[in-house]
């Protein structure tokens, strides 16, 4: 089997945590290089979170820390959401690890240069470090395949009422990638916000495996649904996304990003019915078969160590 390079931008975050667990053990997929962007919490948060990660596993993947703030705004975070650390409950032990000594947008590029095959982006947090590519090497969008994120929403926000987090703290960000004309995949609030982990399976987590102990710590300190009914993996269905397409629905559309509404800044605005009459930009997820996802990450939780 030939298994899908990737790229991994992320702001762990303890729901992105749970999408690095199943990038690194789905065998589908061959992560390339962890970027981190400022958004749950701070960029040295993020940063250390991600190199705890990989020590947990013992994974040598590069990390790059990347941008410390959005492109223009100042940053917001969601601790409230992932706790003070942004993966607060679980102690991670002491390491000598440090990143790349390059940002996260040189380091994306040096691999999209370095490969004899196009790169999938996976970007599951504020879209900052993607757009800084975009804006610095505007040829590389013929080395990416496709980006796929977890960002956005069709009808309501989580962030403000009609923006969902990760394109909140930065519309600027998200509006330059999404006018890039890369081909991009969508798994929004739409499919996310039924992507529950169910109390039956939280409570047999720490029983699985050290990763599963690890992952029901952090669980009970995340603030995006309930241990008692059910958490939100937001992050995981991108990464569902790519190894089980068949658990979604997508629809072409026409996707933009509002950067100047008073109230609305970071909505994206998607015309499913076509009204604006222009071509789709984006692979927007509208339908996700619970089950079979929950199914997947059970799978793939206990393929780790
Ligand atoms: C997104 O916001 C963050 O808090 C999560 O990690 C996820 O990426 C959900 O809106
Ligand atoms: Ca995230």
């Amino acid at each position: 089997m030939s298994r899908i390079p990737v790229i991994l931008d992320t702001d762990p975050g303890i729901d992105d945590a749970a999408a690095i667990a199943a990038a690194l053990f789905a065998p589908q997929l061959d992560v390339r290089l962890l970027t981190t962007v400022a958004g749950n919490v701070g960029i040295e948060k993020t940063t250390r979170n991600a190199l705890q990660l990989l020590h947990f596993w013992n994974r040598d993947i590069p990390v790059a820390r990347g941008a410390a703030s959005p492109l223009v705004r100042a940053p917001g975070d969601a601790a409230s959401v992932h706790g003070e650390s942004g993966m607060e409950g679980y102690a991670f032990v002491e390491h000598q690890r440090q990143p790349l000594a390059l940002p996260a947008f040189e380091a994306i590029y040096q691999q999209l240069q370095a490969s004899d095959e196009p790169l999938t982006l996976v970007a599951i947090g504020p879209l900052t470090n993607i757009a800084l590519l975009l804006i610095q090497y505007p040829d590389c969008v013929a080395k990416i395949k496709r980006l796929v994120i977890m960002g956005g929403s069709a009808g309501r926000g989580n962030y403000t009422p009609n923006a969902e987090f990760n394109i909140a703290i930065d519309p600027e960000a998200a509006a330059k990638v999404f006018a890039s004309g890369l081909e991009i995949v969508m798994c929004g609030l739409d499919v996310t916000n039924h992507a529950l982990l169910d109390p039956l399976y939280l409570a047999q987590l720490p029983e699985i495996n050290r990763t599963g102990k690890m992952l029901h710590a952090l669980f009970s300190h995340y603030r995006s649904g309930s241990m008692s009914r059910g958490l939100k993996m937001h992050d995981l269905c991108a990464i569902a996304w790519l190894v089980k397409p068949e658990l979604f629905t997508l629809q072409p559309c026409f996707v933009a990003v509002e950067t100047h509404g008073e109230y609305t800044a970071g909505t994206t605005v998607v015309d499913i019915e076509n009204r604006l009459k222009r071509p789709a930009n984006v692979q927007v997820a509208l339908q996700l078969d619970v089950a079979g996802f929950q199914a997947w990450v059970a799978q793939v939780i206990a393929l780790a160590p």
